[in-house]
């Protein structure tokens, strides 16, 4: 046994501790144990000549030096004999969806492309004209009020469209539609977008979505519009849903209308057993408004009122569309809340 045969043996005991994945006090006791493989090697010492010995020495300190660091490093990271179980399942990363909101959007917007409408965008910051001027609303008239509006801060105001404002409904798409068309029927629109009013309570949010359906022709009857809300009650809501059309006063249809669709969870009877119902009181729930076009409407537009007529309708889309969930929303503004325990039951 040579110093050669020393060192080989010392060397190889630096790769073997590489490889070896055992814990911490398991390398401890074989690599450095008063029986471990280092004082093994240190028992081969007496052999050597006085010379190797004193090489021999140093080869053997600087091992134990670095076992001893390795195992240091070791006993910190806490054992490697780590077990990978390969057949349990992986962790799948969170994966989001579409805003319930959204959802409908698509939905009611497939609902109307099959019938023959047309999806529409119109600014969400709009002149005053298109918002109220041009659907028979001279300024100053107490019904804008009923549109509790944001105004924009602008120096100066358009002098034949007014100032801007966030739009309180999607009706300025109306007569933005005709004028797009030039004048030109046939139109089949749904316009649907974010509506702004200064309302915040249970029931109203200052942000929220309308859709809003246009339709003008030649011989356009409110029995068209009944057909179109029924259509759409039935498709959105399933076979047996029902609508309902109530006389109403909107400025810019004449007549006019509320829209209700039967109640999802009685079947529009207002009773579950010989209870009323508690979700809608009444067999019904009301969406929004509709009616024919008014005349001045048409003509804002560049269409003539002698020879065409239309109807139009508005509907809120966070009604629509917790109605039909029979969700029992006691405060809408949840939707906006970004709270994934409510979304993620979407
Ligand atoms: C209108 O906005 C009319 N432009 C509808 C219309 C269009 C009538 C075309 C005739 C022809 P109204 O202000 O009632 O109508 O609003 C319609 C619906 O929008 C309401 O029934 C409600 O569902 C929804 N809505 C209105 N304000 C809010 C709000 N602040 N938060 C949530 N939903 C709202």
């Amino acid at each position: 046994m040579g110093i050669q045969d020393i060192k080989h043996q010392a060397d190889q005991l630096l790769s073997l501790i590489e490889q070896d994945d055992s814990d911490y006090a398991t390398l401890q006791s074989v690599y450095l144990g008063r029986n471990g493989r280092l004082n093994q090697l240190m028992q081969l010492l007496p052999s050597l000549s006085p010379e190797e010995k004193r090489e021999a020495g140093i080869i053997l300190n600087q091992t134990r030096a670095i076992l001893s660091q390795k195992i240091e490093e070791r006993r910190q990271l806490g054992s490697t004999t780590q077990e990978y179980d390969l057949t349990i399942p992986g962790k799948k990363p969170k994966v989001g969806h579409l805003h319930p909101i959204s959802q409908a959007m698509n939905e009611i917007t497939r609902i109307f492309e099959r019938i023959g409408f047309m999806r529409v965008r119109y600014p969400e910051a709009d002149w005053e004209w298109f918002a109220f001027d041009a659907l028979n609303m001279p300024k100053d008239h107490p019904a804008r009020d009923e549109w509790e509006t944001f105004w924009i801060d602008t120096e100066t105001k358009h002098p034949e469209l007014g100032g801007i404002v966030l739009t309180p409904h999607t009706s300025n798409g109306q007569v933005r539609e005709m004028q797009r068309l030039q004048g030109k029927p046939p139109i089949r629109m749904i316009n649907i977008a974010r509506c702004y009013r200064r309302q915040a309570d249970v029931t109203h949010t200052e942000m929220f979505h309308q859709f809003e359906g246009l339709v003008v022709d030649k011989g356009i009857t409110i029995q068209h519009l009944k057909g179109t809300i029924d259509h759409f009650a039935q498709q959105f809501y399933g076979p047996n849903a029902k609508s309902r059309i109530r006389p109403f006063h909107f400025m810019f249809t004449e007549p006019s209308f509320e829209v209700d669709f039967s109640c999802t969870v009685c079947n529009g009877t207002g009773k579950i057993g010989a209870d009323k119902c508690r979700f809608c009181k009444s067999g019904w729930h009301e969406v929004g408004g509709a009616g024919m076009v008014h005349p001045n409407v048409l003509k804002a537009g560049g269409i003539d009122p002698a020879e065409y007529t239309g109807f139009a309708f508005g509907w809120g889309i966070e009604r629509t569309y917790t109605l039909r969930q029979g969700l029992k929303l006691d405060d809408i503004r949840l939707l906006y809340s970004n709270d994934l325990r409510f979304l993620e039951q979407f």
